[in-house]
């Protein structure tokens, strides 16, 4: 372990860290690069954000890798990155397995070339037992689609009746997207500059603290993500009710 994890206070890490990986296009055009380098380089972040993430003890971490609108990308841009997925997968599997790490995907997976879908079920299934980290990787993911998914599939129950409409509370609606049983995100970072969420988990960002870096992602490694939790750990995150309320409850615990 790095001699800079244990500078973070244990009792207020985030439970759940999601990012935007943002900005390997615009790494590789600074450098006169293709796209497909920055992709590349993006992967080594990933390697060592995940390494970072385990190290400080994150319950589940949740990367935004392709959305459901990177679709329109060119067709040999979307063909590399699914190759870099299917490498990283393989490459990954064995520090999975020694670091307890569980692989789940969230999206329309199924839009994915069958080697893919193969290769990610299989990781899926040998990592499923993994006491340790949850790396969740959004693939073909949008927000509204998990959203709309969710619905379709509560008005099913419902015609069927096996649910009534008004049995349909948040909790309820909430078991019906894939994050369904993982917390919610306590901190959203989002790498080069972009002040938007880009169809990224809608609902479950309600209440999350975010946090945009310029850092381009392929530039993005742990001494950054430490800074960044550090940062976190300053805030003070009322849901609504006042500071004044937050302290008393506090110095009740
Ligand atoms: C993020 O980098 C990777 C994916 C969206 C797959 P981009 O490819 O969006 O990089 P920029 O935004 O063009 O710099
Ligand atoms: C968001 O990045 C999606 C991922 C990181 C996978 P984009 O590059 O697709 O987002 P926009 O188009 O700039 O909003
Ligand atoms: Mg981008």
């Amino acid at each position: 372990m790095n001699s800079d994890i244990p500078s973070l206070q244990p009792e207020s890490l985030p439970r759940h860290i999601a990012i935007i990986m943002d900005g390997n296009g615009r790494w590789a055009r600074k450098r006169s690069l293709n796209r497909i380098r920055g992709h590349r380089e993006g992967a080594e972040s990933v390697r060592d954000i995940v390494r970072a993430c385990r190290e400080m003890g994150i319950e589940v971490l949740t990367l935004y890798a392709f959305s459901t609108e990177n679709w329109q990308r060119p067709r040999h841009e979307i063909s590399a990155l699914m190759s870099l997925l299917k490498g990283f997968l393989r490459s990954e599997l064995a520090e999975m397995m020694e670091n307890g790490i569980r692989l789940n995907a969230i999206g329309q997976t199924e839009r994915f070339p069958a080697d893919v879908v193969k290769v990610l079920q299989e990781v899926m299934d040998m990592t499923r037992k993994n006491p340790g980290m949850l790396l969740n990787l959004a693939l073909s993911y949008g927000g509204r689609d998990e959203i709309v998914a969710a619905a379709r599939k509560i008005a099913a129950e419902v015609v069927a009746g096996r649910l009534q409409a008004e049995e349909i509370t948040e909790a309820v609606f909430s078991s019906y997207l894939y994050t369904q049983g993982m917390p919610e995100p306590d901190l959203l970072i989002r790498t080069s500059g972009e002040m938007r969420i880009s169809n990224f988990l809608l609902w479950q960002i309600a209440y999350t603290e975010i946090y945009v870096t310029s850092t381009l992602w392929p530039d993005f490694r742990r001494g950054e993500l430490i800074h960044i939790v550090h940062e976190y750990q300053k805030r003070e995150r009322r849901f609504g009710v006042t500071g004044d309320q937050i302290k008393k409850a506090r110095r009740r615990e």
